[in-house]
């Protein structure tokens, strides 16, 4: 998507090897009119899927996923996070690890939101290694739903996200494909 790269390239702040900073139109500053352009895009893409869910993880995936089940006039579900949660049985449950803030989280969802009628797409801003989304997908299975696919903001490919959800054979669109760093720059993949 030509105008998130040029908006990545514009504000985006490299901040160590893998780290990008985007708080000034995704991660604290939010930038509506561009988060509506995302969601046409993951809609131009998944339009023929029949999905009736557009799943995230608070918070940071929550603007793009609202846009996105906006253009498919489906509700959007983000999971919570727990540093620790008690058994519960209203809840499914799954681990995902930051490997960026080195903390191990739980996410939930309450069951009475998702059942094995839906068919589910996964949105979420960064895929890096991929604990969020494979956390989302073992949600997804515990409701006995349908995982169609996965719609994500900035992808860099090369931590190890990518390569699980391909393993899985899901198809996923990325709207920004980062491949690297380099002096302070962003460094996109060939289409
Ligand atoms: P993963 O889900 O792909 O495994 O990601 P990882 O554990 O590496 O990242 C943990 C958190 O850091 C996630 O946000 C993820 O979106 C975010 N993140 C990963 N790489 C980058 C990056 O290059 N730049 C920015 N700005 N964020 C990145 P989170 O902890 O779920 O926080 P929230 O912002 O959604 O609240
Ligand atoms: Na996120
Ligand atoms: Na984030």
């Amino acid at each position: 998507m030509r105008e998130l790269e040029e908006r990545i390239k514009q504000d985006g702040r490299v901040l160590n090897q893998d780290v990008l900073k985007v708080d000034t139109f995704l991660n604290h500053q939010v930038d509506p009119m561009l988060m509506q352009k995302i969601g046409h895009e993951f809609y131009k893409y998944f339009q023929d899927y029949p999905i009736t869910k557009i799943l995230t993880v608070e918070s940071s995936g929550i603007a793009p996923a609202i846009l996105t089940g906006l253009e498919f006039q489906v509700p959007v579900i983000f999971a919570r996070k727990h540093r620790s949660i008690t058994m519960n049985k209203d809840l499914y449950v799954a681990d995902v690890y930051s490997f960026t803030k080195k903390v191990a989280n739980k996410i939930s969802i309450a069951k009475t939101f998702l059942n094995s009628q839906d068919h589910v797409l996964i949105i979420d801003d960064f895929l890096a290694n991929g604990q969020a989304v494979s956390g989302l997908t073992e949600i997804i299975q515990q409701a006995g739903a349908h995982l169609e696919g996965v719609g994500i903001v900035i992808e860099k490919t090369f931590q190890k996200g990518r390569q699980l959800i391909d393993q899985q054979q899901i198809p996923i669109l990325s709207l920004a494909r980062i491949s690297g760093f380099q002096n302070g720059k962003v460094i996109f993949t060939e289409k």
